[in-house]
Formats: structure tokens, C-alpha cells, sequence
């Protein structure tokens, strides 16, 4: 079966995006001491594409947390399975993370940080659902909005498979049905 239901972004207007948002993180980080923490696996390529495009060096570094695994449907605990390995203390973390979806995951980490005392703490998603934020979270940088559908590519997985695709699309309703079973 088809897995794809549809393109939503193509390579070229990631590639754009990124660009804007990078060249924004510049503007607004040029006197700061940023720290971009990406939340793994999902971040992956989207930090790795972002940071390439900042204006000037900064420190990368990641977080895990706890994860869907074979399930499309959030299980609502959030954990940090690893942990940073430099210290936010007196830095301007920006958390890079890949979807905005019910947002536990942004909310449990943003207020986590917080109490560590950072110079600031903010927050860079790639994507957002349309309908499904249960926590209100501010995303100071977002790429795209995005259906309340299954999303993959570009760094999201569907139980760990899709992250390599260049695009980002949506996921046949069917082709979850069939995996799930
Ligand atoms: P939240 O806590 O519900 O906002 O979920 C956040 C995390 O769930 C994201 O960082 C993703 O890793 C994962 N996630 C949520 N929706 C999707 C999706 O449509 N495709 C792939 N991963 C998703
Ligand atoms: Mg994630």
C-alpha cells in the first residue's frame, strides 16, 4: 500500500523556511549566548539545517524524551530519557523541536528549564497542528502550520520509519489502520 497520502512541503520550501527563520534566530540572538537544544530523534534534521544557517557560532545540544513508539497516538507522560549535556545556566536556550502537536512535550520541557536558571528560554517548531494543542504553549518561531493528520518526513517518524524522507507529507489514515494491527 501507498503510505502517502500527501506532499505538504516540498525540499525547496523547507529549504526556504529554514532560511527565514534562521536569518530571523540571527537578528534577534546576534548579542546573546544562544544554546540550541534539539529534542531527538524528531529535530534532527531540521537542527541540522537551521544551525548551518546561523550567522554565527553557537552551542548545540540535545535532549530525548519519552516517545510514541509504535503508537500514533500520545500516550500524554512526558520524561527526559537524556539529558543536556552543558549547563543552561546563563544561556539563551532556544528549544528546537520538530511538531507542535498536543503540546505536553513543549510545555513539560520549557517549564523544566526554566528552573535552571537560563538567561532565557524559547522556542523554535517546525510545524503546528491546525486543531489538537490541549497545553498553550507560545512558539516564538514556527515553520508551518500542518493538518491534523499524520505527519512524517524531514525528521518525523511513523514508528521510526519516514525520517529520511527529503518532503513533508501526510500519512494515509489505511496504511496506519494496517500497521497497527
Ligand atoms: P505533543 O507533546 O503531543 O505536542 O507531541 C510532541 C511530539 O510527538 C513531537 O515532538 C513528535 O515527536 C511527536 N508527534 C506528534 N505528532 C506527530 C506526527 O504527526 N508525526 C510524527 N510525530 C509526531
Ligand atoms: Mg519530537
Amino acid at each position: 500500500m501507498e503510505p502517502i497520502a500527501e506532499i505538504l512541503y516540498t525540499e525547496e520550501e523547507i529549504r526556504k523556511r529554514v532560511q527565514e527563520l534562521a536569518a530571523q534566530i540571527s537578528k534577534d540572538y546576534q548579542d546573546k549566548n544562544l544554546l540550541l537544544v534539539g529534542i531527538l530523534k524528531g529535530s534532527f534534521i531540521f537542527l541540522a539545517d537551521l544551525c548551518r544557517q546561523i550567522a554565527f557560532p553557537c552551542k548545540i545540544d540535545f535532549v530525548a524524551v519519552s516517545s510514541y513508539g509504535m503508537r500514533a497516538e500520545s500516550s500524554g507522560v512526558v520524561r527526559i530519557i537524556m539529558d543536556t549535556r552543558e549547563s543552561l545556566e546563563q544561556k539563551d536556550v532556544l528549544i528546537v523541536d520538530d511538531i507542535y502537536d498536543r503540546g505536553l512535550t513543549l510545555n513539560y520541557l520549557k517549564e523544566n528549564f526554566l528552573t535552571r536558571r537560563p538567561a532565557s528560554v524559547k522556542i523554535c517548531a517546525l510545524l503546528k497542528k491546525e486543531l489538537s494543542q490541549e497545553v498553550k504553549v507560545k512558539i516564538d518561531y514556527l515553520g508551518f502550520k500542518v493538518p491534523n493528520k499524520f505527519i512524517v518526513g524531514y525528521g518525523l517518524d511513523f514508528a521510526e520509519e519516514f525520517r529520511n524522507l527529503k518532503y513533508i507529507a501526510s500519512l494515509k489514515d489505511e496504511y496506519i489502520k494496517e500497521k497497527m494491527k
